[in-house]
């Protein structure tokens, strides 16, 4: 940590930096992989550099699916996070661990024949081991178009774990659904085997970095691309 900083600066400043962060992912998907189709759940407060703002930005046809389980975090995107004129957004509010729901919802808006982009940033972390995180994002992946592509980043404690631990720690044991942390490990098997794109699972901002980026961050990030047929 860097002289004077908190566990809580650390964290903070870590999830301002998640360099494999809405912006690039979505950049990314949109213009190199020539994905269309977003499902971004966990969706977050409307912030500059939303989904449908980057996709929409390279193609204005893109359909964005904003999922989240928070109704203020829904109600602040219904209001704020609006498609442009050619493309289409739409807002569900469902549990990353309900994928029936998500993925019905999601089929009126996104054509899941087709590939899309399914973005689990940020938001794997709010999932206890015990509600079993990869085989959520397994059974999201399978009933998605081969081409299809998944990015998620996650909150690590492999990098600094004391600082980290303590601040999970307190997080903890205000907020009853806790955050879990995982090693590099844990994060790599959330993809199910699925192919990762180089340069694989890395700290966020070191993911396809065209600059140094000095901070902290305890984040990793990773994206994969599906080849699984639907079953
Ligand atoms: C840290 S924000 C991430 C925002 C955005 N994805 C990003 O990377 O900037 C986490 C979001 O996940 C949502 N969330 C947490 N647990 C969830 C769950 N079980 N199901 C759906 N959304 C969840 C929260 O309400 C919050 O909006």
């Amino acid at each position: 940590m860097s002289p004077g900083q908190t566990t809580g600066d650390r964290l903070r400043e870590s999830r301002k930096r998640r360099g494999l962060s809405r912006p690039q992912a979505e950049c990314h998907l949109a213009k190199e992989c020539g994905i269309r189709q977003f499902l971004d759940i966990g969706t977050g407060l409307p912030a500059p550099g939303n989904t449908h703002e980057i996709a929409q930005q390279i193609a204005p046809d893109c359909r964005i699916v904003y999922v989240d389980n928070d109704p203020l975090v829904l109600a602040h995107a219904r209001a704020l996070l609006t498609s442009g004129p050619r493309g289409r957004c739409d807002y569900v509010d469902a549990d990353v661990r309900d994928v029936p729901t998500i993925l019905g919802a999601a089929s009126w808006t996104l054509d899941l024949e087709r590939p899309v982009g399914l973005l689990l940033l940020a938001v794997l972390h709010f999932v206890a081991d015990l509600d079993h995180p990869a085989d959520i994002v397994a059974a999201l992946a399978r009933q998605l178009a081969p081409g299809s592509f998944l990015a998620i980043s996650h909150l690590t404690a492999d990098l600094a774990p004391g600082p980290v631990g303590a601040g999970v720690a307190a997080f903890n044991m205000l907020v009853p659904a806790g955050l879990a942390p995982r090693t590099h490990a844990q994060v790599s098997a959330l993809f199910a085997g699925l192919p990762l794109v180089a340069p694989g699972v890395v700290p966020v901002t070191q993911w396809r970095a065209t600059a140094p980026c000095p901070g902290p961050v305890d984040m990793y990030g990773g994206l994969a691309r599906s080849h699984w047929e639907r079953p």
